[in-house]
């Protein structure tokens, strides 16, 4: 698994637990460095982290060790993978809210990368309506989670609020990365998200309302599916379409997500997707689209979309995310 895993810990009793996910992560090939909180250092030593991992261990945002790079910035795009365990009820509550007031935090805002969630806490405190309501909302979001297991709390209460075994954990994150589940791997997917505009004259431009949100959500998939993505967002249509003929050249078998909404006027170009896979969203494009699905407003405003004949429900994006895309890995098989 040559994979660069973050992993991101927070101050529970569980901290010496994630010691071991390291070695169990390391030992299963994969590149780990952490991300402390100041209260995960109350626990353990960052010296242990750094032993096992054989990276320096970060807990500073504003300690840049490398002038080149802004740290948090550079980490949060290093990660094929973000793993924060064990995660705090106040780290799940600080996600949900997207606070950033420390390190792992704010670089947990920064990353376009999968990040999965361990929560570890007092069985009353995973059952606390804040901590549900935090959870549900963190779900809705996209972020997925490695439930706690049952069994006796440090706390001294037998519940739910253990975090996961570290080698369950790694063997979760070796079957994310297998070749079953990453059938994207060394596929470059170009999404288009948000709106894009086009020139209405030589001093205005006209731009569609969107909040990209299907798109988004399109591209976070691709991504945990393995792909390079490259994500073209609320920018210049012509500029665009310049682009995708560079990207055809690089990769022949580039696959285009259409799903930015573009001005309908005389004057709009056309995105040409001759030779290409393409999947657009009731544009009209310059050649044949390996499907185009219809809905009766702009995508990211309509509750449903059709998608060969069929009809499928847009209102949770990441739902409907993967739905489009095992239609589009099952046309890829065909
Ligand atoms: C001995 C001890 C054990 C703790 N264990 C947990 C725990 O397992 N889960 C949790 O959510 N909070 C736990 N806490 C509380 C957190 O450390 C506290 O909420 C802290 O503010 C979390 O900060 P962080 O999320 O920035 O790491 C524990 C505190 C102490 C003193």
């Amino acid at each position: 698994m040559n994979k660069n895993i973050l992993l991101c810990v927070s101050g529970g009793i569980a901290v010496y637990k994630a010691v071991a996910l390291v070695s169990k992560l390391s030992q299963a090939g994969a590149n780990v460095k952490v991300i402390m909180t100041a209260s995960a250092r109350q626990f353990v030593n960052p010296l242990s982290f750094q032993v096992m991992s054989k990276n320096d261990v970060y807990f500073d945002t504003f300690d840049e060790k490398d002038s080149s790079v802004i740290a948090h910035i550079d980490l949060a795009d290093w990660a094929d993978l973000i793993l924060v365990a064990p995660a705090t009820a106040n780290v799940i509550g600080k996600m949900a809210n997207g606070i950033a007031d420390d390190m792992a935090t704010t670089t947990l805002l920064a990353t376009t990368a999968p990040v999965w969630i361990a929560p570890a806490m007092n069985v009353h405190m995973y059952d606390h309506p804040a901590v549900k309501r935090n959870l549900d909302r963190l779900a809705a979001d996209g972020y997925q989670f490695i439930e706690p297991s049952e069994g006796f709390l440090a706390c001294g209460y037998v519940g739910k609020g253990r975090l996961e075994e570290p080698e369950k954990i790694t063997a979760i994150v070796k079957d994310f990365f297998s070749e079953k589940t990453q059938p994207l791997t060394d596929k470059t997917v170009v999404v288009t998200v948000g709106g894009l505009h086009v020139p209405l004259d030589e001093q205005h431009i006209i731009s569609p309302q969107a909040n990209g949100v299907i798109g988004q959500a399109l591209a976070n998939e691709a991504r945990a599916l393995g792909a390079r993505v490259i994500q073209i967002e609320n920018g210049s249509l012509n500029d665009f379409i310049q682009q995708l003929e560079d990207y055809k050249d690089q990769d022949p078998q580039v696959l285009l997500i259409h799903a930015a909404n573009v001005p309908t006027m005389e004057k709009t170009p056309l995105v040409s997707v001759d030779g290409i896979k393409a999947v657009t969203f009731g544009q009209k494009v310059l050649g044949e689209p390996m499907l185009n699905i219809q809905s009766e407003r702009w995508i990211d405003f309509s509750e449903k979309a059709q998608l060969n004949g069929q009809i499928i429900a847009t209102t949770n994006p990441q739902q409907f995310a993967r739905t489009l895309w095992s239609h589009i890995l099952k046309g890829e098989e065909q």
